[in-house]
């Protein structure tokens, strides 16, 4: 079973460039070309957030026509620039969201079991999981104790040592406690930072994915004000064998050059 993952691929109405000057668009279109060249090919692609720039109907229409050329299944969750009632418009058909209420929904990837949560306070940066939708959590994780577990939302709910923590999931806490009650989470998967970090947390491994565009500066002196870099963006890939259990890999977009090759 091989999951790949990207986020933050902040696309805008009629593909006009984020910011002014980071074609989204074609970002996106050159992390689904290196998603189509995998050998085994995806079965399934998760999206943690921020999928939109601008929230409007038009940039879901371009996501889903440039990912829809991967001919897989496409979960998605909502990020701080999302709009929720646009994303649930332009993914309903897909059979997994709700039709009300925050974008919180299990699916069943082959043997494993996704569980989404919507970390969305619409007008905010930061993100919240309210008391009862941890209770729904806790009620989701225990439905599917018997199979192994991902957890996907967009803020981060774990601190990563950057200034961008202050901007992360604000009950981070709380949803570790709920968490490390069930041994079946393989991993829990985030976005919203725009760079690669990894760490144990809530007694599993815990994990943000670079955004497919551009990246923030990695700032541990938290310096004032924040810097955005193109840095090479990548694309994750959760690869499940029921004897190993799960490995994440990340893979840089784009193609490179084999200077080498053994036997
Ligand atoms: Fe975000």
């Amino acid at each position: 079973m091989l999951i790949a993952e990207i986020t933050d691929t902040h696309l805008m109405d009629g593909g006009l460039p984020a910011y002014g000057s980071i074609d989204t668009r074609a970002f996106l279109e050159a992390a689904v070309d290196k998603l189509a060249s995998l050998s085994p090919r995806p079965d399934v692609l998760l999206v943690a957030g921020d999928v939109s720039e601008d929230g409007t109907a038009g940039s879901y229409r371009i996501f889903r026509e440039i990912v829809a050329r991967l001919g897989i299944p496409v979960f998605v969750v909502p990020g701080n620039h999302d709009a929720r009632e646009n994303m649930r418009s332009a993914f309903l058909a897909d059979g997994y969201l709700p039709s009300e209420g925050h974008l919180d929904y299990i699916a069943e990837i082959g043997p494993l079991t996704l569980i989404a949560l919507d970390t969305l306070v619409e007008g905010e940066v930061h993100g919240e999981i309210a008391p009862e939708r941890r209770d729904w959590l806790e009620s989701a994780l225990h439905e599917t104790r018997n199979r192994p577990a991902i957890v996907m939302l967009h803020h981060p709910p774990f601190a990563t040592g950057t200034k961008m923590d202050e901007i992360g999931c604000r009950d981070g806490d709380a949803l570790a406690a709920v968490i490390r009650r069930f041994d079946n989470v393989e991993i829990v998967l985030a976005g919203h930072f725009h760079r690669s970090v990894h760490r144990r947390w809530a007694g599993t491994a815990a994990n943000i994915c670079s955004s497919t565009a551009h990246q923030m500066g990695l700032d541990l002196a938290h310096a004032p004000g924040f810097k955005v870099f193109m840095e090479p963006p990548q694309v994750q890939l959760l690869h499940w064998r029921p004897e190993t259990g799960l490995a994440v890999h990340q893979v840089p977009i784009g193609d490179y050059e084999c200077v080498h090759e053994g036997r």
